[in-house]
């Protein structure tokens, strides 16, 4: 018999992303956690909340641009880092190496495997958070984690999986079987396994 939680959120574990943006003339960086997406089909949209507390915000909201970075493992402690203190009080911008692409307020971190260009769709002033969407203007990825077809292997790209329960990071393991694939035999049995 399962046990009943109440309202708790189970849609975990979630990619850990760093959000870079522009306040007051430089960089800064706030970990994130709750990233949606909102399609496949072009442009593509990507959504996430930040706290109306946090120093971010106003970057967003006054150059309506913004990056996403994917850190790998080894990028565990800067990400923390950026998620643990403020740009109110603290000065991040020189925590990364950065390079730019054609978005001026859309610094990227050079140690991240896979970043993006977002430029800001719509804003939702949602009770504590404002819900940022962001439409990804274009995606820089390193060679090394890029398979022969030229698609991202987030195997190589190791990304941080953020568990809110156990409050970890979690690392990806190993393919389990292919997508649109493997239901294939049930499918072909009639709905059975
Ligand atoms: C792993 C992790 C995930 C986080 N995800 C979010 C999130 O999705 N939304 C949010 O508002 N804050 C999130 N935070 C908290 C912010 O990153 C943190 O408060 C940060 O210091 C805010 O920086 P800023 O004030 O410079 O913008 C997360 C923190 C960590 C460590």
């Amino acid at each position: 018999m399962k046990k009943n939680l109440g309202p708790v959120n189970g849609l975990y574990p979630s990619l850990t992303t760093i959000v870079g943006t522009v306040v007051n003339g430089k960089p800064n960086f706030l970990a994130i956690a709750h990233v949606g997406i909102f399609n496949h089909g072009t442009p593509q949209y990507l959504s996430f909340g930040i706290n109306k507390a946090h120093y971010s915000n106003q970057g967003i909201i006054e150059h309506k641009e913004f990056s996403v970075n994917i850190p790998s493992e080894a990028l565990v402690v800067e990400t923390d880092y950026v998620g643990l203190v403020s740009g109110k009080n603290t000065d991040k911008s020189a925590v990364f190496e950065l390079h730019y692409g054609s978005l001026a307020h859309a610094p990227l971190i050079v140690a991240c495997p896979v970043v993006m260009e977002c430029r800001l769709h719509s804003t939702l002033d949602f009770t504590s958070h404002d819900v940022f969407v962001g439409e990804i203007v274009a995606t820089h990825v390193a060679p090394e984690v890029l398979t022969a077809e030229g698609k991202i292997d987030f195997t190589l790209v190791k990304p941080l999986l953020f568990d809110m329960q156990g409050v970890r990071y979690l690392a990806l393991g190993p393919e389990v079987g292919k997508c649109w694939n493997v239901g294939k035999t049930m499918k072909k049995a009639g709905g059975r396994p």
